[in-house]
């Protein structure tokens, strides 16, 4: 805490709270896009607040990414709890396997004690297979679990590379990038106004399932995030909490 006020971190984070417009901002020292061990302290810092979650809050919605992963490897094994049930924000196959909602949703319930709903289904259906999936018994008990999500637990990415890591069509590619789409979490993207622009046509939480939630906790950092973190907090719930990296904050100061 002391090293915190005097590095300017805690008034950065009262200053990033009020320019994003959210509940609470926690800055962890240094870049990540310059050092890839800043990510692990941002997963640390997060999987804290998580922990402090878990006594009132047992639904929990999480999704895919390299900070998310951070998460998984930084919560405690020493308080088992079978409770938790962990969801996976959004079916998917499209990405690195590591990386996947699926996989991170498994690997916080292993390390918690909780169970896990996974969902692998493609990323990219035809709408014709995408309507008669969403009436799959399997699926309507996922859209239950994010009705009655508590927690959900984010990364934001950078909307291009995101269409690009997904291996999109040209055409979902060409709709996101006419759209001037900036940012990307769960499936959806935003552009800088924070309206959205294209969704991936998979089973997936809802925004509106996301803004219900009782915690709302986005993990994004590095100076590379600072343009698509502005864009997702235009639509952000006022409650959301951020967990970024000095890089990000300092990038997203210069830029307002
Ligand atoms: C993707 C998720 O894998 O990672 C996105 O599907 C997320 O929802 C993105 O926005 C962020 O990734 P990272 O690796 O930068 O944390």
């Amino acid at each position: 805490e002391f090293m915190r006020e005097v590095s300017g971190l805690s008034h950065m984070e009262q200053q990033l709270k009020s320019i994003l417009g959210i509940a609470r901002v926690h800055i962890v020292p240094q870049d990540s896009d310059d050092m890839p061990a800043v990510k692990g302290d941002i997963g640390k810092e997060a999987a804290r607040l998580l922990e402090s979650r878990f006594a009132q809050h047992k639904i929990v919605a999480v999704t895919g990414g390299s900070t998310m992963a951070a998460i998984s490897k930084e919560l405690s094994t020493d308080r088992k709890d079978n409770a938790l049930q962990f969801v996976a924000a959004r079916g998917g196959l499209g990405e690195d396997v590591l990386h996947q909602a699926n996989t991170i949703a498994s690997a916080f319930a292993a390390k918690t004690g909780g169970s896990v709903k996974t969902l692998y289904l493609p990323d990219h259906l035809s709408a014709e297979a995408f309507e008669m999936m969403l009436r799959e018994p399997v699926i309507k008990d996922m859209m239950d679990h994010y009705d009655r999500t508590d927690i959900v637990v984010h990364g934001i990415g950078n909307a291009e590379e995101i269409a690009l890591q997904r291996k999109s069509s040209s055409e979902e590619v060409e709709h996101i990038r006419s759209g001037g789409a900036v940012s990307e979490a769960f499936g959806y993207y935003f552009n800088a106004q924070g309206e959205v622009v294209y969704r991936i046509r998979t089973a997936g939480i809802q925004l509106e399932q996301v803004k219900n939630a009782a915690f709302i906790l986005a993990v994004a950092g590095g100076h590379s995030k600072a343009q698509a973190i502005l864009s997702y907090c235009k639509i952000a719930a006022k409650g959301t909490v951020l967990v970024t990296d000095e890089g990000a904050a300092r990038q997203i100061i210069e830029l307002t």
